[in-house]
C-alpha cells in the first residue's frame, strides 16, 4: 500500500448517495479503500450487498466486500427508503451483475482483522445504519484503541428527515448508534445540519458527464438523476443532496470543513415523543466532532476529480 494513503473501510447501504460517496473515495489519491461492509438500510440487505459487489466490479476497484447485517441490533426495522433510492437502491440505474464473491470473513470480523493490520490508522466511514459497527464492538471490544476514527453520515444537530428530530441512518437502528457514541472511539458526524447545505446542481453533474464521455461518468450522471433527495440550492438550481459524500470529503481534507466539539447522545427510549433515534447535543464532555460547514469549491472539485479519474480508466 502507498504509505501516504489512509486505510479506509466504508460501511454502507448502497443507496445512490452511498454509491457516489464510494466513487469519490475510490478516486481519491488520499484514500486506500480496503473494503465495503454492506448493511440493511436504504433498501433490503439483499440489494445493498448485491449493489456493493456490482459497484466495485463495475468501477474496477480492488476492494473487498464483507457480508454485513441483514437486520438490526435489537428489533427488525423493515422499512426502506425506496422512494428516494428506487426499488433496488440504485435509482433505477442497472449495473451489470458481477461474479465477485464476498470476502470469507463477515463484516465485524473483517473490520477487526483490518484494524489489527492497520492499528491506530484504520478509518471507518460509516454511511448507513450503524448495525455492523455496533456488532463489531460487541464481538471485538478490544478493537476500540485500534481504530483511528469513525466518520459517519448520520444524525443531525438541527432537524431530522424521517421524524422532526431523527435522521434516517440513526432512526433505523438507534441502539447501534448509541453503542457507537458511547464507545470512546474518536467520532466525526456529518449530519443533516451540514449535508442539507451541500446540494450539487444537476447541471454541474450533467456537464461533467458530457465532458468525460466515459461509461462511468455516464453512470454518475444517471445516479444523480435517479435519486430523489433533491432541493433548490442557494444559487436557485435543482440540486442533489449527496449526504454520504460529506463523510468521505472530510476524510480527504478535514481542513476544508468547519467543525465543533459536542457531546451527542442518541435517544433510544422516547418513541412516543418522536425522539427515537435523535442525536441530541447535551451538556458534558465532548464525544464527537460535528461538521457544521464545508468549502463548496473543494467539494465540487471532488466531483470533477472523480469523473476525470474514472474517465481516464474507462
Ligand atoms: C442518509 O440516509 C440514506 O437515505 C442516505 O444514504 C444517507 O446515508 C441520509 O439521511
Ligand atoms: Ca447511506
Amino acid at each position: 500500500m502507498d504509505e501516504k494513503k489512509i486505510p479506509v473501510i466504508i460501511d454502507t447501504d448502497p443507496g445512490v448517495d452511498d454509491a457516489l460517496a464510494i466513487m469519490i473515495a475510490a478516486a481519491s489519491e488520499k484514500i486506500h479503500l480496503l473494503g465495503l461492509t454492506p448493511v440493511d438500510g436504504n433498501v433490503s440487505a439483499v440489494h445493498t450487498h448485491r449493489n456493493a459487489l456490482d459497484l466495485v466490479s463495475f468501477l474496477g476497484v480492488d476492494a473487498d466486500v464483507a457480508e454485513g447485517s441483514y437486520d438490526q441490533l435489537v428489533c427488525r426495522f423493515g422499512r426502506y427508503a425506496t422512494s428516494t433510492h428506487g426499488e433496488t437502491g440504485m435509482g433505477g440505474v442497472v449495473i451489470p451483475q458481477s461474479d465477485k464473491q464476498f470476502h470469507p470473513l463477515r463484516a465485524w470480523d473483517y473490520i477487526y482483522e483490518k484494524a489489527k493490520e492497520y492499528p491506530g490508522e484504520l478509518v471507518i466511514v460509516a454511511i448507513g445504519p450503524l448495525t455492523n459497527i455496533a456488532r463489531t464492538l460487541i464481538m471485538h471490544p478490544d478493537i476500540k484503541p485500534m481504530i483511528k476514527q469513525i466518520v459517519m453520515m448520520g444524525g443531525s444537530t438541527t432537524r431530522g428527515n424521517v421524524s422532526p428530530y431523527a435522521e434516517f441512518n440513526f432512526y433505523v437502528d438507534p441502539p447501534a448508534a448509541k453503542m457507537v457514541f458511547e464507545s470512546g472511539i474518536p467520532l466525526v458526524m456529518a449530519g443533516l445540519n451540514v449535508t442539507l447545505k451541500t446540494g450539487i446542481s444537476f447541471d454541474f453533474i450533467s456537464k461533467l458527464a458530457q465532458e468525460s464521455g466515459s461509461r462511468i461518468g455516464g453512470m454518475f450522471n444517471e445516479l444523480v438523476h435517479g435519486y430523489s433527495d433533491v432541493k433548490i440550492n442557494k444559487e436557485g438550481d435543482k440540486a442533489s443532496v449527496v449526504h454520504d459524500a460529506i463523510a468521505v470529503a472530510y476524510v480527504i481534507d478535514p481542513d476544508k470543513c468547519e467543525t465543533e466539539e459536542d457531546r451527542v447522545e442518541i435517544q433510544t427510549e422516547r418513541f412516543l415523543e418522536g425522539t427515537w433515534g435523535q442525536s441530541k447535543v447535551v451538556e458534558g464532555e465532548p464525544n464527537c466532532t460535528v461538521i457544521t460547514d464545508i468549502d463548496m469549491d473543494f467539494y465540487r472539485d471532488l466531483y470533477r476529480r472523480t469523473v476525470k479519474y474514472f474517465g481516464s480508466l474507462s
